[in-house]
């Protein structure tokens, strides 16, 4: 079979045809499509909620289970309303917004301000409403504007037997700080430790948009990691900023599609000591992907105060209680969902034609090996197909196809990104092999069926 590379896509087109194949193949579908869609919503399908399950299991091995020095947690979705007064959600979880008296058009105005001016204005709202009377819609290219006002992300809600309004919580961090002195008491733990969580987290953003990059309900992967403050802070900075990349380049990220972004020492909060991005080159330009910030003693500060709960720690060595500082390392899953997609995503000419190829890790592709009876009407091939497929299935992600012509089903798994295709053909009922096809060298090989779970082993150790 004659194979070139295809096309480079790393812009637009690529979004497009990344979003197109997610609905195609069931990875990722537009939200509440039949009553005409929800805006910026998006249900995730059979391959879409293994893409994520795994990836969420790999967080979890690479920085719970394979180290000493974490704890996970599961915490509540809603938590007590004093908590984001003390955390400063309530008063400052704040995006600055603007619309077009003109066409209603809604934006986030220090993004307009940005894509005109190439400035970062965030939080001077006198500033930018003074540019913005410059800019013309993007929308509609009058200008007729609003206010620059302040708008606060967290969705409301209220609760039977709560007289005050509860959120819905904007990230996953505060239900972890809370629950400190309950870690502390129950496990045994000494500094320098973490505790790590995923969950879901929502905000009202103004705009949201480029697929699942930015969306109102999402997951975060968090580690609060609780240091003394006279260690070298450093040193664990910089260990979760090599482990933050180590885990992009896992999603698939190419190292030169990633870089570092440091937040301005006049733009960090009084008490951080240094704020860094992971950033990756999405389709439409570096965005963030992940966040790493020395928080210092604020969090546990703030909520010792408000709840009048001690969270401080007693080093026995030096016979000394203090406050921890924190080491916050963040991720968001839906951005390493689209991270893993993108780089993924592969055209190529065979044989004239273009075949699209997920070229997942054997670890991400969310189906391991796809088997086939070579014709769907002969019931001896389909019975050998579907005793393998069992076999196989018991460890392995497996999926049966007996649709179509053999070569239209390789195209399928191909899209999906299946890793292997097996397929019982007549020579298989002789000779009791298969025939295993490779996803991306479309190299095959025949291998005796008693042979084919040592075959898989090997091919997925991770
Ligand atoms: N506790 C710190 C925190 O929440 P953040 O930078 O606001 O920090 C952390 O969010 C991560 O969550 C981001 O790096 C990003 O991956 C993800 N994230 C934030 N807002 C998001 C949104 N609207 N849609 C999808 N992911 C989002």
């Amino acid at each position: 079979m004659a194979k070139t590379e295809g096309k480079n896509l790393q812009n637009s087109d690529l979004m497009e045809r990344v979003v197109s194949l997610c609905k195609r193949r069931g990875f990722i579908f537009p939200g509440s499509e039949i009553y005409g869609g929800l805006a910026n919503s998006w249900s995730f399908g059979p391959y879409g909620v293994e893409l994520k399950n795994t990836i969420k299991q790999m967080w979890w091995q690479k920085f719970v289970t394979n180290r000493e020095d974490v704890v996970g947690m599961d915490g509540p979705i809603f938590l007590h309303p004093k908590l984001w007064e003390a955390s400063g959600h309530l008063a400052g979880f704040n995006d600055a917004m603007v619309d077009c008296k003109n066409c209603q058009s809604r934006f986030r105005a220090d993004h307009l301000v940005e894509e005109v001016t190439g400035k970062d204005m965030e939080g001077q709202l006198s500033a930018m409403n003074e540019i913005i009377k410059e800019i013309k819609c993007p929308n509609c290219g009058k200008i007729n504007w609003t206010e620059v006002r302040n708008f606060n992300m967290m969705f409301k809600t209220n609760m039977n037997g709560i007289n005050e309004d509860v959120y819905l919580r904007p990230e996953t961090a505060g239900a972890i700080f809370i629950e400190f002195k309950n870690i502390m008491d129950s496990m045994r733990v000494k500094l320098p430790f973490g505790i790590a969580q995923i969950g879901k987290a929502f905000r009202n953003e103004i705009v949201a948009g480029n697929f699942i990059f930015r969306v109102r309900e999402f997951e975060q992967m968090e580690i609060e990691y609780f240091i003394n403050p006279d260690d070298n802070w450093n040193s664990v900075f910089d260990g979760f900023l090599k482990s933050q990349e180590e885990f992009a380049l896992s999603l698939g990220a190419d190292k030169q599609n990633l870089r570092h972004y440091e937040h301005p020492k006049e733009k960090l909060s009084h008490y951080s000591k240094k704020t860094v991005d992971l950033e990756y080159n999405f389709p439409f330009g570096f965005g963030e992907l992940f966040g790493l910030a020395h928080r210092g003693d604020f969090d546990l500060s703030r909520h010792s105060e408000f709840s009048l709960e001690k969270l401080t720690y007693f080093d026995q060595e030096n016979n000394r209680r203090f406050v921890p500082h924190v080491i916050e390392p963040t991720f968001g899953l839906e951005r390493s969902v689209l991270v893993a997609l993108c780089a993924a995503y592969k055209e190529e000419f065979v044989d004239k034609e273009t075949r699209i190829v997920m070229k997942f890790s054997n670890q991400l592709a969310p189906v391991k090996i796809a088997i086939f009876p070579l014709l769907k009407n002969k019931p001896a091939l389909v019975e050998k197909a579907k005793q393998i497929f069992h076999t196989l299935k018991t460890i392995y992600v497996c999926e049966f196809d007996d649709n179509g012509n053999v070569g239209k089903r390789y195209r399928r798994q191909d899209e999906i990104g299946t890793p292997y295709c097996v397929t019982v053909d007549f020579e298989s009922l002789e000779k009791n092999d298969v025939t295993v096809r490779n996803r991306d060298t479309m190299a095959q090989e025949r291998v005796a069926v008693h042979d084919l779970l040592n075959y898989f082993k090997d091919k997925f150790i991770y």
